[in-house]
């Protein structure tokens, strides 16, 4: 399902003394099935946007397609229930949201919500309980019984559990260790390849937008100021330094090999196996030359 922003604005509190505009004519597209970062500093509108994929918030000017349903500004828009089911959000710090007894019935309340029968929102909790890396026997527990990152799990299979199409990701690992980090962006990579889900990431990290993004758009005060793939991003050194923004560790690594040897590899490197085979290469180069 294709979502689309054209020249979408969004004033909080409009038309009260507490207005306060957090887009800007923010314009881009985000193809089915594709993985999608949004980068940019805090207050840059990140949130904002990302609940504008649901229908959560509706611009204050411009318009929102989302798959085959448009939400313009000044319009009623009516039967959201389809959209909310096709794009899933998982807030930042989702665990603030559990409220159920048992995991079991937190995670078999979204699809339950969405009509689903009880006996499949069963199947669907016990499934994905150990997909998102939790042992079984945590479905009868209270949420509230387990650690920080077991929430964060629960919360994510709760949001998965209505099975959308698209899934949207608020800083889904803030406050996790770096394992659990890890863990659960591969989850949703797997996911992104295996289910051809749309993934749409809001992220600081730019290493996870290096390695898991078809392309990234970077927020600054409401606007998109850039967008492209992650090798075209970080090949734009100078608008990353004006926005304040650091590349990818390897991209910075790269950065100090080619000052030593005073000249450009062909290519900005994603990964430490890409810059090694560039180096390599430069090596065979030379010996093939002398
Ligand atoms: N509920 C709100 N009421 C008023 N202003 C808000 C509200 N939420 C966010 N803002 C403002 O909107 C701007 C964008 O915020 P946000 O979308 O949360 O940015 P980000 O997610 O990139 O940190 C900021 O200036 C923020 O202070
Ligand atoms: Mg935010």
């Amino acid at each position: 399902m294709d979502i689309k922003l054209q020249q979408v604005s969004y004033a909080y509190a409009q038309g009260t003394p507490f207005e306060k505009r957090a887009l800007f004519d923010v314009n881009f597209a985000i193809p089915s099935h594709t993985y999608q970062a949004i980068i940019g500093h805090t207050g840059s509108g990140k949130s904002t946007i990302l609940q504008h994929f649901n229908a959560l918030l509706k611009p204050t000017s411009g318009e929102v397609h989302i798959g085959d349903r448009v939400v313009v500004a000044g319009k009623k828009a009516k039967d959201l229930k389809a959209v909310r089911q096709k794009v899933g959000i998982v807030f930042q710090f989702p665990e603030h949201q559990l409220f159920e007894e048992t995991v079991l019935k937190d995670i078999m309340f979204g699809p339950m919500n969405f009509g689903v029968p009880e006996k499949e929102a069963e199947i669907r909790a016990r499934e994905l309980v150990r997909l998102v890396g939790l042992p079984e026997n945590v479905l009868e527990k209270s949420p509230f019984d387990l650690s920080g990152g077991q929430m964060r799990r629960v919360a994510i299979a709760g949001v998965l559990a209505i099975e959308p199409e698209v899934i949207v990701l608020d800083e889904p690992t803030a406050g996790l260790d770096p394992r659990g980090q890890k863990e659960i962006m591969d989850m949703f990579y797997s996911l992104h390849q295996e289910r051809g889900l749309t993934t749409i990431l809001v992220t600081h990290s730019m290493e996870d937008a290096a390695r898991y993004a078809d392309n990234i758009v970077i927020m600054h005060e409401g606007k998109n100021v850039l967008s492209g793939t992650p090798r075209e991003i970080f090949k734009d050194v100078q608008t990353l330094k004006e926005l304040r923004l650091e590349p990818p560790r390897i991209v910075r690594f790269q950065h100090k090999i080619e000052k030593m040897m005073n000249s450009s590899l062909s290519k900005v490197c994603l990964t430490e196996e890409e810059l090694a085979n560039e180096i390599a290469g430069l090596l065979r180069k030379e010996r093939a030359e002398s």
